[in-house]
């Protein structure tokens, strides 16, 4: 198995020193248009093989897609992350135009390739990458909703006071600040609702800190997270790679699922060897439901700004 990493910032570095640590390709390519930068990146990974016991054999590459070749998955990470108070939609201008160069030239040497898009803003990348890489809908996969949801169970775990391993929920609709939906009334600690555990304000709060777990980073670190995204950049490969089928919410194309269309947007998936298998129907509230379609809404206003960049 090869896999690919575009992107040797932060988040790419993270997501294929993941894929690395837990055996996922036998060979890893990570590349970056700086420089030699993913060629040091991935020389000091290798170095780590002994340490942490991978036989995992990572290259670097400076801009030479030829060295992707016959790649089954490519995690796209490239382009530039937030700023302390910007938001996720603010990269649009300048990720887009990178997003689709990326695309299409992972798509001249691993033609039957599964992209898993990471870079922001992530929905109308992931949308862009549908429609610049001609790939059946089923191989391109939006990472956002593993993050959204590990953080949430981050957010609970704190407020209930156990483990986030003993939880179980998710984050549907974009991956934006203002547009994801923690789904608390779904959320449960061991089989039991978490609102059970939590008072009405606790559960707001929450879901509150939840949807700006990016931004409460970013104003922290002075750019975005790195780990979490990473993590779960790998997180969505492993399903992948080791065909398991696991559910979890990712932005993906729709097709009247969630009565909505010709967007992408965090839906829960199935994903094994194939990409995404799956739409999941969640049973939404009126309420969700309404929550759904106006961060669909959202979303399909910034994918209106690719048509106004002749990018699609
Ligand atoms: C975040 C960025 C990576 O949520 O979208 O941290």
């Amino acid at each position: 198995m090869k896999v690919t990493v575009v992107g040797a910032g932060a988040v790419g570095a993270t997501c294929a020193e993941n894929i690395a640590r837990k055996q996922l390709a036998e060979e890893l390519v990570l590349l970056d248009i700086v420089e030699g930068f993913a060629e040091g990146k991935a020389m000091d990974m290798n170095q780590c093989a002994t340490l942490n016991g991978f036989d995992t054999k990572i290259t670097g590459s400076t801009n030479d897609y030829s060295k992707t070749a016959g790649s089954s998955v490519a995690v796209i990470t490239s382009g530039i992350p937030r700023k302390p108070g910007m938001t996720r939609e603010e990269l649009i201008g300048t990720n887009a135009g990178i997003v689709k160069t990326v695309t299409e030239n992972l798509l001249k040497h691993s033609p039957d390739v599964i992209l898993v898009v990471v870079s922001n803003p992530m929905d109308t990348m992931t949308y862009l990458s549908v429609k610049s890489s001609g790939l059946p809908k089923e191989r391109v996969i939006g990472m956002g909703g593993i993050l959204d949801s590990s953080r949430f169970k981050y957010r609970l775990s704190e407020a209930i006071g156990c483990s986030p391993n003993d939880l179980q929920g998710v984050v549907i609709g974009g991956h934006g600040d203002t547009t994801m939906i923690p789904l608390i009334g779904h959320a449960t600690y061991n089989s039991t609702p978490v609102t059970n555990f939590l008072s009405e304000e606790q559960q707001e709060s929450v879901v509150k800190e939840t949807m700006v777990g990016g931004a409460t980073l970013t104003k922290l670190l002075g750019t975005s997270a790195w780990y979490a995204p990473g993590a779960a950049g790998a997180y969505l490969v492993e399903s992948i790679v080791r065909d398991q089928k696991k559910l979890f919410p990712c932005c993906v194309y729709l097709d009247g699922e969630y009565g909505q269309s010709d967007i992408c947007i965090g839906v829960p998936v199935v994903v094994g060897r194939n990409g995404w298998e799956k739409i999941v129907d969640y049973d939404l509230s009126s309420e969700e439901q309404e929550k759904f379609n106006a961060s669909a809404g959202a979303v399909r206003k910034m994918n209106a700004v690719l048509e106004e960049m002749k990018l699609i």
